[in-house]
């Protein structure tokens, strides 16, 4: 790995093919849309461009009961809530690619460090109605927890995908309770997943160093994050967070790719980055305060 002068990062590590290792996760899938492919629901963009919203202020209208509600693309109890309504416009419609991304970047990086996949303990951090599961469990992982702030999320996953998880937590993981925190210790946990939950008023980089904690040293970091956001735009620290880990060799980064997220509802893709990483180091309480 080379710093570039211009500030931003060039991957070294040689890409290997994708191999999926089969479909003997702990609980095969039969239907990976999640039951998307029906269209259950009425899904209608509104006549202004996205361009005028931030990705954050995106919304939708769901036409139920012979009325257009108004739904927040952030609002995820309104759409965890309704079976397969966060598949068909996530997944169905704006195309989003990133469990798959991150997932199989997470397997090809560990498959090229000469380690397997399948003794892994993951932790899934802003698991939401359990789509990395899907992914990850193809692979058969050891163990898979699942992490949200919201309550709604895991009545989700546990209704659409019941043995996704071998446990779903809800907590927040900028502070998480004793009882949260002693069943992830017990865990022993070693890899982070963490996909599309990072800024936009989602995840912030204090709840994502909280759960690096929970990861064993030298356990496996694999998240996605917007390109601006690790490049210049950094609300929630987060370009910071890695830039400094990278900096003090905290970290070993493995794996950084370009590459398209979802559609806008514009119709435009939007870039993020996949980046997975190794820890090398704990991280000191400078940076913990900073980030705090
Ligand atoms: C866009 S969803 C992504 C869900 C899932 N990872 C996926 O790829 O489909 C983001 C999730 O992050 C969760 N989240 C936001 N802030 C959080 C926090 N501080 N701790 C844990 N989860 C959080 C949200 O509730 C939401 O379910």
């Amino acid at each position: 790995m080379r710093r570039l002068s211009s500030g931003g990062w060039r991957l070294s590590l040689a890409r290997s093919p994708l191999c999926w290792a089969g479909t003997q996760g702990r609980f095969p899938i039969t239907d990976p849309t999640g039951g998307a492919a029906e269209n259950q629901h009425v899904i209608r963009f509104p006549r202004q461009s996205s361009r005028e919203l931030g990705q954050n202020e995106a919304f939708f209208y769901l036409v139920e009961d012979g009325e257009d509600k108004r739904i927040k693309f952030h609002d995820y109890a309104a759409i965890y809530d309704r079976p397969g309504l966060y598949e068909q416009l996530f997944y169905d419609r704006l195309r989003c690619t990133s469990p798959q991304v991150v997932v199989s970047r997470l397997v090809e990086a560990v498959r090229h460090a000469g380690e397997m996949v399948e003794p892994l303990r993951v932790l899934d951090l802003g698991a939401g109605n359990g789509i990395v599961a899907d992914e990850m469990n193809r692979h058969g992982v050891a163990r898979l927890v699942g992490l949200d702030i919201i309550q709604r999320a895991r009545e989700a996953a546990l209704r659409d995908r019941p043995s996704g998880y071998d446990e779903y937590l809800v907590a927040d993981m900028t502070a998480p309770d004793a009882a949260t925190s002693k069943a992830l210790d017990q865990w022993r946990l070693d890899a982070l997943t963490c996909v599309a939950a990072l800024g936009f008023d989602d995840i912030p980089a204090a709840a994502f160093i909280a759960a690096m904690d929970k990861i064993a040293a030298d356990g496996w970091l694999a998240f996605n994050i917007k390109t601006d956001f690790l490049q210049g735009a950094d609300k929630g620290g987060f370009a910071a967070l890695v830039k400094t880990m990278l900096d003090r060799d905290l970290v070993e980064l493995h794996l950084l790719e370009r590459y398209r997220h979802r559609l806008s509802i514009d119709g435009e893709w939007l870039e993020y980055f996949v980046l997975v990483a190794r820890k090398r180091g704990a991280l000191s309480a400078d940076i913990r305060e900073r980030f705090a």
